[in-house]
């Protein structure tokens, strides 16, 4: 397929195919030109944005709770992948009150969740570009299409919690908000003293000065946006511990410290686990948040340390969010469609917790899913195809991708799957992988012939005939 003639013929006749060049990046044109206001994630068009690649986010904030009032500032280091004229960043609600690009002051101009920032000067293909945008309001909660909450959120008791996927990060910093660009992050942010804000990363300082304390956290892997958190309240943050040598940051609610010290007891037996399981940890550190009961209606594998309400931590939970270290925040989906590598590895690995602690094996469960009647939700749609965002999270991606992990363990014999699993990890570590690149590297790695097991159990429609 040609591309650029497609492109080059409708150019004259179509004012959108401005913006299809601008995303193709195809043309090594002279003049720069603004980069696309969106990465063309087939299920979130909107998020991430086209011409530069993010490197590193330093962020500031300032969280007063009583007035529900943050204060920010992000300094993005990022490189042109294009010539650009302008560029947008992610960024809904509150006001912003000045940017830069180079030091220079830049235009800001917002539409909706879209910050476009127009340079004093143009950037060139390749050139590495400071920008700085400083900003302040009241950060908006965002309703996900599935009903969700997520961005900032406030905990009944006081304080906030920052979540992220898919798209909250967005409600209280501004970023390339696209899985697609990871980042290193370091953050700062300043709470009035007695509260404890918790984000990812390590501890690098606590400052206290006139009443308020700055908590500054240092992020040095690459980090997708949506795995980004900030947890600011009552929380006991835990003397840093070690698993065979790697830092433990862990926060309680001060109000569940007791119901939940068992579970979080097992952490390092959880990190060891994994270790064996998936591969070496990812990141160099790692912890848990245990944020307050109903606090999100879910738990997220924030990176470096999840967040799991208190009303919602249980062994199997606290599984699932670390084996997400290595299945999402170490190996992140390039579009949001590959979310089942996140959540079916995840799901199979509290199958395998279970088969390992003298629970049911991971076959039981996966009889116990193929039990399921043929109208049931699991099989509404094929794991590596969610039909629309609304339906991200819903059954097929997390049962259904677990027992597409089943089958390929059943195929090729436990040995050569572990090899595969830790394989796979090391390949795309601290990288960005899609559904097709996993099936490529599956059938790379392994003697099998799986073109019937892709296309029953991870593209085929609905329940399979025979498991
Ligand atoms: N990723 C979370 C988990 O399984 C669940 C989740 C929370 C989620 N918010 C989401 C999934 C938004 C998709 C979209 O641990
Ligand atoms: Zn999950």
């Amino acid at each position: 397929m040609d591309h650029r003639s497609a492109i080059r013929r409708r150019r004259l006749a179509l004012p959108a195919a401005a913006v299809l060049l601008a995303l193709g990046g195809c043309t090594g044109g002279v003049e720069g030109k603004p980069g696309a206001a969106g990465l063309r994630d087939g299920l979130f068009p909107r998020l991430g944005n086209g011409g530069y690649d993010a490197e590193h986010y330093g962020i500031v904030l300032d969280y007063d709770p009583a007035r529900d009032h943050l204060t920010g500032r992000v300094t993005l280091d990022a490189r042109a992948t294009r010539d650009l004229s302008a560029f947008n960043l992610d960024f809904a609600g509150m006001e912003v009150t000045s940017a830069t690009v180079g030091g220079e002051r830049a235009d800001a101009n917002r539409a909706g969740s879209e910050l476009t920032l127009r340079p004093a000067d143009e950037i060139g293909k390749g050139e590495r570009f400071r920008t700085s945008v400083a900003y302040s309001g009241t950060p908006r909660t965002l309703t996900d299409q599935d009903g969700s909450h997520e961005g900032w959120l406030r905990p009944a008791g006081g304080g906030a919690l920052a979540l992220g996927e898919p798209a909250g990060s967005m409600s209280w910093f501004p970023s390339n908000n696209h899985p697609a660009d990871k980042a290193t992050y370091d953050l700062a942010v300043t709470v009035p003293e007695g509260f404890t804000a918790v984000s990812n990363g390590e501890l690098a300082s606590t400052v206290t000065r006139n009443g308020r304390t700055t908590f500054t956290w240092h992020t040095g892997e690459p980090m997708a946006s949506y795995l980004a958190t900030v947890a600011i309240g009552r929380y006991d943050l835990k003397p840093v511990t070690t698993v065979a040598g790697l830092p433990v940051h862990t926060a309680v609610d001060r109000a569940a410290a007791k119901e939940s010290a068992e579970v979080v007891g097992q952490l390092p037996e959880i990190v060891a686990w994994g270790k064996e399981n998936f591969g070496p940890y990812p990141f160099s550190s790692t912890g848990v948040i245990v944020a307050p009961e109903g606090s999100a209606e879910y738990a997220l594998e924030t990176q470096n340390r999840p967040v799991i309400p208190a009303d919602q931590l249980d062994t199997t939970t606290l599984v699932h969010e670390l084996a997400h270290q290595w299945f999402g925040d170490s190996v992140t989906p390039r579009r949001w469609k590959d979310m089942w590598l996140n959540e079916g590895f995840a799901t199979y690995a509290e199958w395998l917790w279970s088969e390992d602690h003298g629970g049911r094996s991971a076959q039981a469960h996966f009889d116990e899913v193929y039990a399921k009647p043929d109208d049931d939700e699991v099989w509404d749609f094929p794991p590596a195809e969610p039909p629309s965002a609304a339906r991200i999270s819903n059954k097929p991606v997390y049962e259904r991708g677990a027992m597409v992990v089943h089958r390929i363990r059943r195929a090729v014999g436990d040995d050569a799957f572990y090899d595969l699993v830790q394989g796979w990890t090391k390949r795309y570590r601290h990288a960005n992988a899609s559904t097709e690149d996993f099936v490529r590297f599956v059938e790379e790695r392994s003697d099998e012939d799986l073109t019937d097991l892709w296309d029953t159990w991870l593209y085929g429609e609905g329940k399979p005939k025979s498991p």
